[in-house]
């Protein structure tokens, strides 16, 4: 399977600043061949029509940083799936840590945004990761088996349908120390686990690919690729430095999955 990369910008980029980071991107990963790897960008609600315009003719996609699980109706400010694909999305981030914490999204509602977003053709970056109490308290494993469970459980995957499943140790996230790679491989693990206990095993081989996120850079990504289920990575704060990221697009393609 492609592996991918997905530049998570969150809440830092103003639209015209987008604009100018994309572009310097796409100037830095030119020379790239990105028939081997998905690239991915996720910019903010503000600047996603503009950033559209610029990666439309690329081989570049554009991802959203969260989604509605309704299609309309009256949700102010909640953001449709149906519209986020007719606006040139591809992939949407569901389950963010710092939405499961700062704005208090369940299990329930990661689910439901996680049917949505298939529904409308777009594919679900479902985010799973422990906390550094869960973890202290021996959880993880427990974390991710509920997490990966609860999006999963009865969603009928069709064959044209894909999945990404971001492990993302919370306590690692924006920190600049990503988590230990035998952390990161056991992790994987579990989440593959379950996916094959949710998914017909030929989709899930061949339409959903595990990958890592949480203080990847150009000098510790190399260390995760050759792990088992390895499939790209969920890049925060270096992703912000076209000349970084377009670096570990370039590793992934020699070294990658
Ligand atoms: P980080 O963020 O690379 O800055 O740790 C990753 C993420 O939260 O997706």
């Amino acid at each position: 399977m492609r592996p991918i990369i997905i530049a998570n910008w969150k809440m830092n980029l103003s639209p015209s600043v987008s604009v100018d980071l994309t572009e310097e991107m796409l100037r830095a990963i030119k020379d790239k061949d990105l028939e081997k790897t998905d690239v991915v960008l996720a910019p903010s609600f503000s600047a996603l029509a503009l950033v559209a315009q610029e990666v439309k003719k690329e081989e570049i996609s554009l991802g959203v940083q969260d989604v509605f699980w309704e299609e309309r109706g009256a949700f102010t400010g909640c953001e449709s799936p149906k519209f986020l694909r007719e606006a040139g999305c591809r992939y949407a981030i569901v389950g963010h840590s710092e939405r499961r914490q700062n704005l208090g999204e369940t299990d329930e509602m990661v689910h439901l945004k996680l049917k949505a977003a298939l529904a409308n053709g777009l594919t679900p970056i479902l985010c799973v990761g422990e906390t550094y109490d869960e973890r202290r308290e021996g959880q993880t494993g427990n974390v991710l088996l509920r997490q990966v469970n609860s999006a999963l459980q009865g969603v009928n995957f069709l064959p044209h349908e894909h999945l990404v499943i971001a492990y993302e140790p919370v306590w690692v996230i924006g920190t600049g120390q990503a988590v230990e790679t035998h952390e990161a491989e056991e992790a994987f693990r579990i989440i593959w686990q379950q996916v094959v206990d949710n998914v017909p095993l030929s989709i899930a081989r061949s339409n959903v690919r595990i990958i890592y996120g949480g203080s990847v850079d150009a000098s510790n990504a190399i260390d995760f690729m050759a792990l088992e289920h390895f499939a790209g990575f969920l890049v925060g704060t270096s992703s912000l430095r076209a000349k970084e990221f377009a670096q570990i697009v370039e590793l992934m393609q020699k070294y990658g999955a």
